[in-house]
């Protein structure tokens, strides 16, 4: 395979780009590498990065994307991320979160370049905390199992495919994502009480540590590898620790329960993550209160 240090002579196509985690990739892959990046219904743009409409699930423009890109690395962050809306669509969203990844897989093996996908922590069940790479997926939801069969489909194309399995991330969105600390934040601004989890545990990350991590990623592996971050927490204390870092005197958060709110997907327990092997190569994420701290100040 091609050396997958990074030179800005490199090209690295990034998929999503108006998502929040493209975006908060490209804002650093761009010192290193030549960026190209796509997006869907939210067009953008963003300095020195050249950046396409592509409708991934065409395969047709998949394959003209990397005809006129010729990445020499490729990391695939576009996908339909709401595992509600992803279980209601069961079809649509199987479509883009696991078929896509496995095109994306094999037109990378067919050029030998590297090829990293982000999956999820959702692709475990929760109920054995916390996962490490050596876990087998055990997914609850239509959106874990699509994020789990990605995964297996793209090892079987291209066995040297990067899988980077994300936690929870919140951070600056960029201009046109979101990302669900925004309408927390916008919520309990407006008075509004806010009920959070209290029994469902994560080991969120900021984007742009998840960036930094990625981008560690792709220069030192094939295989698996989990970008959780450094502290296991619930909705409720996080939403909890947000509130005393920004300052809001008079949030109005009410912990309960996961069976006390329905929802269309299943969610599991505790996904936290052992991400012990990310640390060894690097991977250093802060703290959730100074990440909190950086978004505020
Ligand atoms: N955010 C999290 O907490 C989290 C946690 C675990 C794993 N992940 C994984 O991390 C990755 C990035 O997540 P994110 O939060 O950045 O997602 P996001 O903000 O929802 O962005 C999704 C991106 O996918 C693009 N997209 C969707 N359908 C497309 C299509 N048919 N063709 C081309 N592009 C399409 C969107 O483009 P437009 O917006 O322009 O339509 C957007 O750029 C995903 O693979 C997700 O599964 C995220």
């Amino acid at each position: 395979m091609a050396s997958v240090l990074p030179d800005k002579m490199k090209k690295l196509l990034i998929t999503g780009t108006s998502g929040f985690l493209g975006w908060n990739i490209s804002q650093i892959a761009e010192f290193d590498w030549t960026v190209s990046g796509t997006y869907f219904a939210h067009p953008l743009t963003i300095p020195h990065i050249t950046l396409a409409k592509v409708d991934l699930t065409l395969f047709r423009d998949l394959k003209r994307l990397f005809n006129d890109v010729k990445p020499n690395a490729v990391i695939h962050t576009a996908a339909m991320t709401d595992p509600n809306f992803c279980q209601q669509n069961r079809a649509l969203s199987h479509n883009i979160n696991t078929q896509v990844p496995i095109n994306i897989a094999g037109l990378c093996s067919g050029l030998e370049i590297p090829c990293l996908f982000t999956s999820s922590d959702l692709v475990f069940d929760g109920l054995t905390p916390p996962y490490s790479e050596d876990d087998e997926p055990s997914p609850i939801s239509f959106y874990g199992e699509q994020k789990a069969l990605a995964e297996a489909g793209m090892k079987d194309r291209y066995p040297s495919t990067v899988i980077c399995r994300m936690p929870l991330m919140f951070g600056d969105p960029g201009p046109v994502a979101a990302n669900f600390i925004q309408p927390m934040v916008h919520a309990i601004q407006s008075g509004e009480t806010i009920n959070l989890f209290a029994d469902e545990f994560r080991t969120p990350v900021s984007g742009r540590d998840a960036a930094k991590g990625l981008l560690i990623a792709l220069d030192k592996l094939p295989g698996i590898i989990h970008l959780g971050g450094p502290e296991r927490i619930s909705r409720y204390e996080f939403g909890k620790l947000l509130s005393e870092t920004f300052r809001f005197s008079n949030a109005r958060l009410n912990p309960c329960r996961q069976e006390d709110l329905k929802m269309p997907a299943p969610r599991p327990p505790d996904v936290s993550l052992d991400s012990s092997k990310a640390r060894a190569l690097g991977f250093n994420p802060k703290s959730l209160k100074e990440e909190m701290e950086a978004l505020r100040d």
